[in-house]
């Protein structure tokens, strides 16, 4: 059996007992804005940047109960993003995660301020850490900040909505991928660095370097399973960036080209691992597994 799987398992119950925790009752009110929340967070994902977090604290031997709050966090504002990301303002979806997406469950309003909560949620969870000191939570709240901000996350969903309908050049393209799903990703890897004690800082570089590269291959395969996937397996409606006319990598450089350069992506990120030993193994599963992945 691929070793990827145990671990991600648990790496992913692990975290759903986090977020469960942190997130509000349903009962609690108000109701529907909380049931909203729960909905979007918990019980679907492949939990990728949660199983990230614990994989990189695994290599830097980072316990792994300081590895719950950024896991948590990240998944937050992953959240978020995705149920904005599929308001009709943005994407317009109405499959995410195998049901029917935020807005669609319950109504646009409730999916905004769910959203908005869910972003402030991911620096509680962070600020009220018990596992690391004051100064620790501090770089972490401001690396998720940066990475999720206009900066990051957000500017490359701002680039990525102006791009609709234009002919874009490979930079270009590039450039929306690292921020709007690239940030996030090398973020993951950058917190479970952060809660580390004593990293030498080539180590901390390499893990960076390795996070940039399976960050933007992350968003090139992403685009090819828009185009080669299943409906019915990636849980969201396939052709959707053809639809909206997106500057997408199998559109700009044919389908063999995009899985190319997502491979080649791979193989360099796990060479900025080659001074790390077997307790980074994780890491280079996940490399893989997010190019061969069918959802
Ligand atoms: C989808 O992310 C959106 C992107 C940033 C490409 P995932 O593929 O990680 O989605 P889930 O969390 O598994 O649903
Ligand atoms: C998503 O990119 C990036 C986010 C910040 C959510 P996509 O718009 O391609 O993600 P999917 O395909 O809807 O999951
Ligand atoms: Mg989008
Ligand atoms: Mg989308
Ligand atoms: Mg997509």
């Amino acid at each position: 059996m691929d070793p990827l799987i145990p671990f991600v398992s648990q790496c992913a119950e692990r975290v759903e007992q986090v977020l469960g925790a942190s997130l509000p009752a349903e009962e609690a009110e108000p109701r529907r804005m909380h049931q909203a929340m729960r909905y979007a967070v918990l019980g679907a994902g492949k939990r990728v940047r949660p199983t990230l977090v614990y994989a990189a604290g695994l290599a830097t031997d980072v316990p792994w109960e300081r590895l719950d709050a950024p896991a948590a966090a990240l998944e937050l504002i992953h959240a978020y993003s995705l149920v904005h990301d599929d308001m009709p303002a943005l994407d317009d979806d109405d499959l995410r995660r195998g049901r029917p997406t935020c807005h669609r469950a319950f109504d646009e309003a409730t999916a905004l301020l769910a959203g908005d909560a869910l972003q402030t949620l991911a620096f509680d969870v962070l600020a009220r850490d018990r596992h690391s000191d004051s100064a620790t939570r501090l770089r972490m709240v401001r690396e998720l900040a940066q990475a999720s901000g206009s900066l990051g996350m957000v500017g490359g969903q701002a680039l990525d909505l102006a791009s609709e309908g234009l002919e874009l050049d490979l930079p270009a393209l590039e450039n929306i991928h690292r921020h709007k799903t690239g940030a996030l990703i090398r973020a993951s890897v950058r917190m479970a660095a952060l809660t580390a004690d004593d990293l030498a800082a080539d180590r901390a570089t390499a893990l960076d370097d390795y996070a940039t590269r399976i960050g933007l291959a992350f968003q090139v395969q992403d685009d090819l399973l828009d185009v080669e996937g299943e409906t019915e397996i990636i849980g969201k409606a396939k052709g959707a960036d053809a639809a909206h006319d997106k500057a997408t990598y199998p559109s700009l450089l044919g389908l063999e080209k995009a899985h190319a350069t997502a491979e080649r992506l791979v193989d360099e990120a796990i060479t900025a691992l080659e001074h790390f030993d077997d307790g980074a193994d994780p890491l280079r599963w996940i490399a893989r597994y997010i190019i061969d992945r069918d959802r």
